[in-house]
């Protein structure tokens, strides 16, 4: 659609929760538990473009039963944070990016692009009006969801000609609790995560959806998370259930698998490559298989692994196991490396260390 972008309509919330019940539950939320008192709606048709925006008080979606999202799966969604700053004011972590890869999945998904000044404007219009949610202790922040999905009451097998775009907002903690210093991964041989020419590369449901099932299958293993391998030679590590990975090798290097369609492309692993470059330190883009990871593993020359994501920061990777056995990578918690790039990473975020790559947006 044409013309001039839908300005939000602010609807407050009439009973938001009190300030003693928000401060109770703010302290250690468990991920994706705790939400705030509004959300952003913003509609689309085809005839009317996007259209009907507000900030209104957080509620439920009334649908009809064959909107077709319900049959087809046609949604995607974005996750990026706010982070409280040492001024008291709140910022948001790259979140053109996320307004990019919003994007890119919509193409993939065959829904309507949302003008990125608009995705911006939902996202900094939320978090100013539910400010109070930001977690202000060290690991906290307000983790922001974008999606939409399709609509259009009717069984047909097609785009939909209608679709909401929302954001709620959930204050989170640390994404892993437990304390363990680090996460134990299973590698599954059944189950593949993405093939080439499908929806790797895309933030839509359905890829968690059928990434459940082999998660469930780590968990019974007594795995935290799972690992997925390339769905046509079964051998190159792709990524985990929600987070991508990176090694690092006794000669101070490090290597993650390239965007080959297949996976997500991570804004905390490019932010990562940019980070870890600056710092110095030789970083490949490459496919590296299950084999040569336990041969590296085992011979001591791979000395850390860790996964990164929004939700998960930057989480040491301290045991991997599959069917053939396990092995272990160096001491099983942080390693050097990892914290300098956690450290590094973190700091920009939190507003503790200058951000010469201009990735702060205030609110
Ligand atoms: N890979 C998958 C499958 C994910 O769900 C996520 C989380 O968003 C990531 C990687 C990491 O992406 P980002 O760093 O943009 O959060
Ligand atoms: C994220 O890090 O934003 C994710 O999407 C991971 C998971 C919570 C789905």
């Amino acid at each position: 659609s044409s013309g001039a972008l839908p300005v939000f309509t602010f609807e407050p919330n009439t009973a938001p929760v009190a300030a003693e019940e928000r401060a109770q539950r703010l302290i250690g939320p468990a991920f994706g538990r705790v939400f705030t008192d509004h959300m952003a709606v913003i509609r689309y048709s085809e005839d009317k473009g996007w259209h009907d925006a507000r900030i209104t008080a957080r509620g439920s979606v009334q649908m009809d039963p064959a909107s077709s999202v319900l049959h087809y799966a046609q949604e995607i969604f974005e996750g990026l944070k706010a982070y409280s700053r040492p001024d008291g004011g709140a910022a948001l972590f790259r979140p053109d990016a996320n307004a990019r890869r919003f994007n890119a999945s919509a193409r993939r998904m065959a829904m309507p692009e949302l003008p990125e000044a608009l995705f911006l404007e939902s996202i900094r219009a939320l978090v100013r009006t539910d400010a109070a949610w930001i977690p202000q202790d060290e690991d906290g922040a307000l983790y922001l969801r974008p999606f939409m999905f399709a609509s259009e009451v009717f069984l047909g097998v097609k785009p939909s000609a209608e679709y909401l775009y929302m954001v709620i907002a959930s204050s989170v903690g640390a994404y892993f609790k437990g304390g363990a210093p680090s996460v134990s991964l299973w590698v599954t041989r059944e189950y593949t995560r993405a093939a080439p020419g499908g929806t790797g590369a895309a933030k839509c449901g359905g890829n968690y959806a059928t990434s459940l099932i082999a998660q469930a299958e780590a968990i019974r293993n007594g795995c935290d998370q799972v690992v997925f391998l390339d769905a046509v030679e079964r051998r190159y590590v792709e990524e985990l259930g929600g987070m991508n990975i990176f090694f690092v090798f006794e000669d101070g290097s490090m290597l993650t698998p390239p965007l080959t369609g297949t996976i997500l492309p991570g804004i905390t692993r490019d932010s990562i490559l940019t980070l870890a470059r600056d710092l110095g330190i030789t970083v490949r883009e490459e496919l590296y298989s299950l084999e040569q990871w336990r041969a590296d593993a085992e011979s001591g020359r791979l000395t850390e692994a860790f996964a990164c994501g929004t939700a998960a920061v930057v989480t040491p990777i301290g045991s991997v196991k599959s069917a053939e056995g396990g092995f272990t990578i160096g001491g099983q918690s942080a390693g050097p490396l990892t914290q300098r790039i956690r450290s590094s990473l973190v700091d920009i975020q939190r507003g503790k260390a200058a951000d010469p790559y201009g990735w702060i947006q205030q609110i």
